[in-house]
């Protein structure tokens, strides 16, 4: 017998809001908190970026640190310090305990953060795990306090408890909390190697990490110039899509629609303006931007991509720049060679600027140590963070994965090679809310491949002597070997002098291969050294 329907009274019985903070808490794999490692990394990536960011605009060298304490069974207190501004007591609790509450997402302006989520996102983490609060430090013009901040997850709003002015110095903002599901590993995908890569990208701050063996980690400060300022700039038409037009008209102060463009958006003159009014004839121009349609947008796109638009102002993209990748590289991976490679700046999705710059460096600590011997490792950097998950969706994997490495003599299963690549743009378009992976833009693909490549081309050269010499040592080798064997054979044969036999021979190769000669000899010196030594430690431990 068929079940009796059900009204639709009944059903929204049922229906309920809930707010942005309530739909984190069940979907917390979206912000990165999945896999017990990559967990801990996120965390300590979304309060340093953001200790990053507010040096930066504060003007201050960041100095960081970090502390990783093992508390119980996959649970750690970790805790991110910096020297920076602070945040005023008035707006601790919403800048920390809110998701979607920030000072950078309506800027359009460089910064590592973008929407708002990550500080509110690591509280909810600890809260949904531990259930404790978080543990904040902060300085506010000179003077100090502390308190604690949790998160009321139905409102999505702060609550912040145990407010105390602090009588010791304290400059900076200090978080601390607990996490549970997490675990500290020191792997590629590790918290130390995070830092690491943050180090290398920003060789003007010092980070310092004390990881859960109490062992302290400094990664020094490379240079003592602050990174050129970002300014702030205005979105270009081409970068828009129909609800970022509509989102930006409702929010919009101007009178007319047709003010509205002037005043929101980059190279859109009046007389653009009045291009566009030519082409979207069912668009009211004179009406506030406030009642802006869908369809309206929607036409205004159609009309934007049919204009002609001067191309957008890249000057707001900072780059870290090629001197200041090599003094980094220097410091961090000692390469014997390296190339580096700064692009123009191209925009992707017809309007959004951005700068690709890229490095090869081959020896040294480059690449990575396996048992079977060294492979070569992609560093994947965006406005300067590490990227270090989630690399099979990224731009810049794919990108290095479809070049023909055996061109320049590379070969990424075997060779101690680094490929490093940094996407700076106003808004780097991430394929998660997790900001682990650039999207596959092709724009993006293609920018990254060419930069690579003549970076690649640079060290080409290199890697191509380095291959011979080591051809050649190896064939001087195998022959001395020879001449060795052909001169006993000989002296058993005819009876003439081995030595002498040894020494002519010796001379004909020698003639041609100086170098390998004198190389030679000295690590037969070296071995004969080191034997002589290890007999006299055995006779010293005898004789004891
Ligand atoms: N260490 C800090 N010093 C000063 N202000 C900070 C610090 N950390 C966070 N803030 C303030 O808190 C706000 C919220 O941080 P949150 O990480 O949630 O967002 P965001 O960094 O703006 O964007 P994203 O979600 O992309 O990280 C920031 O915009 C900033 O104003
Ligand atoms: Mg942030």
């Amino acid at each position: 017998m068929a079940e009796k329907e059900i009204s639709s009274e009944e059903i929204f019985k049922e229906f309920k809001e809930h707010s942005i903070a309530e739909f984190f808490k069940k979907n917390r794999q979206m912000l990165g908190y999945s896999g017990m490692v990559r967990s801990l990394v996120t965390v300590v990536h979304e309060y340093v970026t953001n200790s990053l960011d507010a040096c930066e605009a504060a003007n201050i060298l960041p100095d960081i640190d970090v502390a990783v304490t093992e508390i119980g069974e996959n649970k750690y207190r970790v805790r991110v310090k910096d020297n920076g501004p602070g945040i005023p007591k008035k707006f601790v609790g919403k800048a920390l305990g809110t998701i979607l509450a920030g000072t950078k997402f309506h800027q359009y302006v460089q910064q590592r953060g973008q929407q708002g989520i990550g500080a509110a996102g690591g509280l909810l983490f600890a809260q949904v795990t531990t259930g404790k609060p978080l543990f904040v430090n902060s300085s506010e013009k000179g003077k100090a306090y502390s308190c604690k901040i949790a998160i009321d997850t139905q409102k999505n709003s702060p609550i912040v408890t145990e407010m105390t002015d602090l009588t010791e110095e304290f400059k900076g903002l200090s978080i601390e909390g607990e996490f549970a599901d997490v675990k500290y590993e020191k792997s590629e995908h590790g918290i130390y190697e995070y830092l690491k890569r943050t180090a290398l990208s920003n060789p003007h701050c010092q980070i310092k990490f004390t990881d859960p063996d109490g062992k302290e980690n400094v990664f020094l400060r490379a240079v003592s110039a602050m990174p050129q300022k970002p300014v702030p700039t205005l979105p270009h038409p081409l970068g828009l899509a129909i609800n970022d037009l509509l989102e930006f008209a409702h929010a919009s102060q101007s009178r007319k629609i047709s003010s509205f463009f002037v005043d929101t958006f980059a190279r859109t003159t009046s007389n653009k303006v009045a291009e566009l009014r030519e082409i979207a004839k069912t668009v009211d121009f004179d009406k506030p931007p406030r009642s802006l349609t869908w369809t309206d947008a929607e036409e205004l796109i159609k009309a934007i991509r049919a204009v002609k638009w001067i191309a957008p102002d890249a000057t707001a993209i900072i780059p870290i720049g090629e001197a200041q990748v090599k003094i980094a590289l220097k410091n961090i991976l000692d390469p014997e060679f390296m190339n580096v490679v700064e692009r123009k700046p191209r925009v992707f999705r017809g309007g959004i600027p951005f700068v690709v710059e890229a490095a090869v460096a081959y020896g040294g600590k480059a690449g990575y140590q396996t048992d079977e011997g060294s492979a070569g490792a992609i560093l994947r950097f965006a406005n300067r963070v590490p990227l270090l998950f989630d690399t099979a969706n990224c731009a810049i994997t794919e990108a290095v994965k479809t070049i023909e490495w055996k061109r320049y003599n590379i070969d990424m299963e075997t060779q101690p090679v680094s490929v490093f690549v940094n996407l700076s743009s106003v808004h780097v378009p991430y394929s998660g809310v997790g900001k682990e992976a650039i999207s596959k833009e092709d724009e993006i693909i293609e920018e990254i491949r060419l930069a690579v490549m003549e970076a690649a081309r640079g060290v080409q050269q290199f890697i191509r002597g380095k291959q011979h010499a080591t051809f050649e040592a190896g064939r001087y080798k195998t022959t001395m070997r020879y001449a060795k064997q052909l001169a006993k054979d000989l002296s058993e044969l005819t009876g003439a002098n081995e030595k002498e036999l040894f020494d002519s021979l010796d001379k004909i190769v020698t003639k041609h291969y100086p170098h390998l000669k004198k190389q030679d000899e000295e690590e037969n010196a070296k071995a004969a050294k080191g034997k002589k030594e290890e007999a006299e430690e055995e006779e010293g431990a005898v004789s004891e």
